[in-house]
C-alpha cells in the first residue's frame, strides 16, 4: 500500500516507517522539512492529497521537552501542531477525488483522568478535565470525517518506551548511574508500550479491514506503577533504582499543569485492541525493557 505519514521523521514514525517498509509498503512522509521523497505541510494545504492508500499522523511538538517552560507560547505549540496538522489531513482526505482507504491518528491516554483505582478501556468517558484530556478531544475532533467512506482510526497511545528516544532516551543516563528510582510517590499507574508494539497497531489498523474507531495503544499488563517500572529498568539495566525524582523538582522543571502526566497516571487496558486480534510483541514489561536496553 501506498501509506502518507504525517511526522514520521520522529520517534515512532521511525519505527513505523521501518516496519511498513519490511512489509513492502511504499512510504511518503508529510514534514516541515522539505526532503526528496517528503511532502511540505504547506505543499499538502495547496496541491492536496497525493495519491494514497492510508494517511497516517504522528505531528506534534514534543510535549515532555524539559528545555521549554510550560507558558502560553509553548502550550499554543503544543496544540497548534497537533490540531492543524490533524485539520489539513482531513480536509486534504475529504477533498480527495480518491480519498485513502484508511486514515490513522495517534492521539494520548491522558485522555483517561488519572486515578489509583479506575481502570479505563477504549469505551470509557474522559477528554474533558484538565489541559492534556481537552487536547486529545479536539485532536479526535479535528480528525473526523464526514461519511464512512473512508475508516478512521484512533490509537491513544500509553508512553512508547524504545530505544534512543522517547521517554527511555531521558531516563536511560541516571538510570545507568545507579541514580534513577520512582517519580514522585511512584503508586501511580504508568501506561506504557513496546515501540515495536506501537508501529505494529498501526500497522495492523492500516492493514486490517475490520479495525476503526479507537484502540489503546498500550500493553495488556496494564497493572504496572511508576514503582514498579523503575524496579524493573534497573533490573535490566543491572543497577540499583532506588532514588526517587520528588514530585517538588518535576514540578519545578515541568511546571506545575505538565508535571501532572508524570506524577500522575492511568490503568488503560487494550480491550479493542486485542480484540481485533493484534497479537503483542512486548506484552510483559520485563521482556521489553531487556531489549530496550540490550
Ligand atoms: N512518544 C510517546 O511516548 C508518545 C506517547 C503518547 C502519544 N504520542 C504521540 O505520538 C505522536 C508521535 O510521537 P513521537 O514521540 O514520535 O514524537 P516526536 O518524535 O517528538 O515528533 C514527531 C514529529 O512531529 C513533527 N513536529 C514536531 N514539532 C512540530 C510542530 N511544532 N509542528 C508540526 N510538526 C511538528 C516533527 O516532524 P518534522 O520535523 O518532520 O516536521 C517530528 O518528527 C505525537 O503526536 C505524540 O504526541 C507519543
Amino acid at each position: 500500500m501506498r501509506v502518507l505519514v504525517g511526522g514520521g521523521t520522529g520517534f515512532v514514525g521511525t519505527a513505523l516507517i521501518q516496519l511498513l517498509k519490511a512489509r513492502g509498503h511504499e512510504v511518503t512522509l508529510v514534514s516541515r522539512q522539505p526532503r526528496p521523497g517528503r511532502i511540505t505541510w504547506d505543499e499538502l494545504a495547496r496541491s492536496g492529497l497525493p495519491s494514497c492508500d492510508v494517511a497516517v499522523n504522528l505531528a506534534g511538538e514534543n510535549i515532555l521537552n524539559p528545555l521549554r517552560r510550560w507558558n502560553e507560547a509553548f502550550q499554543k505549540d503544543v496544540l497548534s501542531s497537533r490540531l492543524e496538522t490533524t485539520q489539513m489531513l482531513a480536509k486534504a482526505i475529504t477533498k480527495a477525488p480518491q480519498p485513502p482507504k484508511a486514515w490513522i491518528l495517534v492521539t494520548g491516554v491522558a485522555y483517561y483522568r488519572p486515578s489509583l483505582t479506575a481502570e479505563y478501556d477504549e469505551d470509557s468517558p474522559g477528554g474533558d478535565f484538565d489541559f492534556f484530556s481537552n487536547l486529545v478531544t479536539k485532536w479526535e475532533a479535528a480528525a473526523r470525517l464526514p461519511g464512512d467512506s473512508t475508516r478512521q482510526v484512533v490509537v491513544r497511545s500509553g508512553v512508547v518506551l524504545g530505544r534512543g528516544g522517547g521517554a527511555i532516551g531521558h531516563m536511560i543516563l541516571p538510570f545507568r548511574l545507579g541514580l534513577g528510582g520512582p517519580i514522585g510517590s511512584g503508586n501511580q499507574f504508568f501506561p506504557w508500550i513496546h515501540i515495536q508494539d506501537l508501529a505494529g497497531i498501526l500497522t495492523h489498523a492500516l492493514e486490517v479491514n475490520h479495525v476503526q474507531g479507537i484502540l489503546n495503544g498500550v500493553a495488556p499488563a496494564s497493572t504496572t506503577t511508576n514503582a514498579e517500572f523503575a524496579q524493573a529498568l534497573g533490573t535490566a539495566l543491572g543497577r540499583p533504582a532506588f532514588i526517587p525524582l520528588p514530585a517538588t523538582v518535576v514540578r519545578a522543571v515541568f511546571g506545575r499543569e505538565r508535571a501532572i502526566m508524570l506524577l500522575e497516571g492511568q490503568k488503560v487496558v487494550p480491550r479493542r485492541t486485542l480484540a481485533t486480534g493484534y497479537q503483542y510483541s512486548f506484552p510483559e514489561l520485563g521482556a521489553a525493557l531487556k531489549e530496550i536496553v540490550a
